[in-house]
């Protein structure tokens, strides 16, 4: 059996290294493509530092660009990697461009295709990530699901449930994996902070920091925010430029984290702010507050099951709630199969093999999840096309 993985971008990469383990671990032949959409060492290279990663296979060096420029690029890149490589099946983790572009090559290429993370929806189709989820779930042959929210979402749209495993979250297996080295780094300290002493906030979605009105409101939120609880906040590379020079007292920004400091900084976290998917998740398993600054989320279970509350991005909201938050904490608790053995579970599913291609996609979906966005969700931002940036 050989399995080929498809990592791109920052939230890839701790998502693709339980599987990856597990698959070499039970003996499968193995092959990592990096398509190169992230490629700073800080949103790249220092996770396959951190986590063990092995150096990818095969790096397609995409870099950034428009929506279609990095979505094509891949794809041009990715068609004949995959045709020379011939892998028996391909697995692609989230919801980025390159999640898309190496699904849509492998969909028309005849061999079996994995999606990790599948089922999870916003219903918000101003996001870029939506788009992503539902197109490389409908050509998808087996559906890997972090919680049984999202196996109904994939049930309702008319997947059948031979195709749906509800295996756990392989992002949450890397922080198991790892939180004990994290919490042992001298972060904290090397920063002035102590746990329980201060705020994490990450923002990069475009409608949050690529809105110059909603970014101001931002702002000016953790502004107050700060005057109860000082701020700590890693900037992605999309929101650096935007937020130089505007930046209120009492929050400090710095370069993005390493995935061990982060965890660092999000377990020791009196709250965190965020508009991220995956500290979403992580936050519910540390047992720490988070608000999402959004007016959605895909991930449900963490606001059912979690310590996470969908609050917008009214600036005065994002005050109350987090005024409310630090005054008394939600108790926490963690879904069902977070519990670090995903990776296991979908390595066991793969190697069984028994998932046969193109014949057994559904034909016939008949309740696709309607193209209408929520009432407030934000309009559609478009988005910049960047230098490459190296
Ligand atoms: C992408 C994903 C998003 C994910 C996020 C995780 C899509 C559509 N979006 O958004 O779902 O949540 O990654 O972080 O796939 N840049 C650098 N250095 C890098 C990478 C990017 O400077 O290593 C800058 C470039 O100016 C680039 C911008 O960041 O144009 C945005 O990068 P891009 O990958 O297009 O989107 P993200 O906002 O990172
Ligand atoms: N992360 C990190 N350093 C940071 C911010 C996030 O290592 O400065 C990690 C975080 O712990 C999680 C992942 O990156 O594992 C989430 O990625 P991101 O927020 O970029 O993307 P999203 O999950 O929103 O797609």
């Amino acid at each position: 059996m050989h399995v080929l993985f498809v990592a791109g971008a920052r939230p890839n990469f701790m998502k693709v290294a339980p599987v990856l383990a597990a698959a070499v671990e039970r003996g499968a032949a193995t092959t990592l493509v990096h398509t190169g959409q992230h490629y700073d060492a800080a949103m790249s290279g220092v996770f396959f530092d951190e986590l063990g990663l092995r150096a990818p296979d095969h790096f397609l060096d995409i870099g950034s660009g428009s929506h279609a420029g990095q979505t094509a690029g891949v794809m041009t890149a990715f068609e004949p990697l995959l045709a020379a490589v011939r892998p028996d099946v391909v697995v692609v983790v989230g919801d980025v461009n390159s999640t898309l572009a190496c699904a849509l090559v492998t969909a028309k290429s005849g061999i079996p295709l994995a999606h990790v993370e599948a089922g999870l929806r916003s219903r918000d189709w101003s996001m870029p990530e939506e788009v992503n989820r539902v197109v490389v779930d409908r050509v998808s042959d087996l559906l890997f699901v972090t919680s049984p929210d999202a196996a109904g979402n994939l049930r309702r749209e008319g997947y059948r449930p031979d195709q749906i495993h509800l295996v756990g979250n392989v992002m949450v297996d890397t922080l198991l994996a790892n939180i004990e080295r994290a919490r042992a780094r001298p972060t904290l300290s090397r920063l002035g902070l102590h746990a329980g002493g201060y705020g994490l906030v990450t923002l990069h979605r475009p409608a949050n920091v690529d809105d110059p009105d909603v970014l101001a409101g931002l702002l000016g939120a953790l502004g107050k925010v700060a005057e109860q609880c000082p701020l700590v906040f890693p900037l992605h590379p999309r929101t650096r430029a935007r937020v130089e020079g505007r930046l209120p007292a009492g929050v400090t920004t710095l370069p993005p984290a390493g995935y061990l400091d982060f965890l660092a900084l999000q377990a020791g976290a009196r709250v965190v702010l965020t508009d991220s998917g995956g500290v979403q998740e992580e936050t519910t398993v540390l047992g720490v507050p988070c608000l999402t600054l959004r007016d959605t989320t895909e991930r449900a279970i963490t606001v059912t099951e979690g310590t996470n509350q969908v609050i917008g991005t009214d600036p005065e909201r994002v005050v109350a709630v987090a005024t409310e938050v630090l005054a008394r904490p939600p108790r926490p608790r963690r879904p069902a199969l977070w519990d670090g053995r995903a990776g296991e579970r979908i390595v066991e599913i793969l190697l069984a093999g028994d998932y046969g291609g193109h014949g057994r996609r559904p034909t016939d979906i008949t309740a696709q999840t309607a193209r209408t966005a929520p009432p407030n969700a934000a309009p559609a931002t478009p988005r910049s096309v960047a230098a490459r940036g190296r």
